[in-house]
C-alpha cells in the first residue's frame, strides 16, 4: 500500500498498528503501514514462528470451508475476516459450489475498503463493517439479512477472532448469541490463541500487542471448548491447526503445540 494519505480509508489510524495489517504483512501482503511492519518485527522477536502460525491458520480456514461446503453449507458468516489474501472464503466456497453466499465482517477500515474493492462485482459476497462483539448489529445488518437465510444452515467462521474479545465483553455470551441465531445443521469453525503450550510465549505476546489497536487474550482449552456450547465437534475434535484433517499426504506438524492456535469445527444438533 502507498504511504500517501490519499490511500488511507476514512477512520483508519495508521500510526497505531492494527492486527489486520500486521497479519497482512506476516502473510506477505502489501496493505500495511510502517508502524504495522515494525510491530510485526517485534512480534517475530517474541514468537519467531508467528508467520508459520498465521499460514497454518489460513490453511485450516481453507480445509474447514471445504469441509463445510462438502457437507452442504451454502452460506457463510466470517467474523473478523481481515484484509483479503490468498484463499478467501468466497473463492473457496464458490469454487466448490457457485452461488455460495458469504458475508464478511470486520471493523478495520483497510480490511473493509479492500474487501469492498474485491467484492464489487460479486453479487453473492459482501462485507459488513461492524464490531463482532456486538452480535445483534452483525446479525441484523441489512447486508447480512440480504445474503444469509437464517432458516438454513450457516457456516459460522470465527478464525482468530475470539482472542481479540476481552473478558469484559463476555466472549462466551457473544458466541452463544451467534450460535443461537443459526439453524440446526449449521457449522462453527474457530481458531483461538492459547498459551497452554510452553512453545507459545503468551505473556510476551499479550504485552507486545498492548501497543496495538487489538489487545489479545489467549485462552485455555476449557475456555475455548466453551465457545462451541452444545455444538458437536466433528473428528478429530479440538486440536491445533495442523492436526485438523490435514490434506491427503500432508502430515501434521511434528510439534503440533507450535501451531499456537486451537482449531475445531462443530455442528449444531
Ligand atoms: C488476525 S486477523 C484474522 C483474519 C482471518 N479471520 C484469518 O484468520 O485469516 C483478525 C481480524 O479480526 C478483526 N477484528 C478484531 N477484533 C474485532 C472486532 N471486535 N470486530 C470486528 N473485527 C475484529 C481485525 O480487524 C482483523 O482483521
Amino acid at each position: 500500500m502507498s504511504d500517501t494519505v490519499e490511500w488511507t480509508p476514512a477512520g483508519v489510524d495508521r500510526d497505531v498498528p492494527s492486527v489486520a495489517r500486521i497479519y497482512d504483512y506476516l502473510l506477505g501482503g502489501s496493505h500495511n503501514f510502517a508502524p504495522d511492519r515494525a510491530m510485526a518485527t517485534r512480534l517475530l522477536a517474541v514468537q519467531p514462528n508467528v508467520a508459520d502460525i498465521a499460514r497454518g491458520n489460513r490453511a485450516f480456514l481453507r480445509r474447514a470451508v471445504q469441509f463445510m461446503a462438502e457437507a452442504g453449507v451454502r452460506q457463510f458468516l466470517d467474523l473478523g475476516s481481515g484484509i483479503p489474501t490468498a484463499g478467501n472464503v468466497h473463492e473457496i466456497a464458490q469454487k466448490i459450489v457457485p452461488g455460495s453466499r458469504v458475508v464478511y465482517v470486520d471493523y478495520e477500515g483497510v480490511a473493509v475498503a479492500h474487501s469492498q474493492l474485491l467484492l464489487a462485482e460479486n453479487a453473492d459476497a459482501t462485507i459488513v463493517q461492524c464490531d463482532v462483539s456486538r452480535p445483534n448489529d452483525v446479525l441484523n445488518a441489512e447486508e447480512t439479512r440480504r445474503l444469509i437465510d437464517f432458516s438454513q444452515p450457516v457456516g459460522l467462521l470465527a478464525i482468530t477472532i475470539g482472542h481479540y474479545l476481552p473478558p469484559d465483553c463476555d466472549p462466551a455470551g457473544v458466541f452463544a448469541r451467534y450460535r443461537d441465531a443459526i439453524a440446526p445443521g449449521s457449522h462453527l469453525a474457530l481458531t483461538h490463541l492459547t498459551d497452554d503450550f510452553t512453545s507459545v510465549h503468551g505473556d510476551e505476546i499479550i504485552e507486545t500487542m498492548k501497543s496495538t489497536q487489538n489487545h489479545v487474550f489467549p485462552r485455555t482449552r476449557e475456555q475455548v471448548l466453551e465457545l462451541f456450547g452444545d455444538f458437536e465437534l466433528v473428528e478429530p475434535g479440538l486440536v491445533t491447526t495442523s492436526g485438523w484433517r490435514p490434506d491427503h499426504g500432508i502430515a501434521p506438524a511434528v510439534d503440533p503445540e507450535r501451531d499456537g492456535l486451537y482449531a475445531g469445527v462443530a455442528v449444531k444438533p
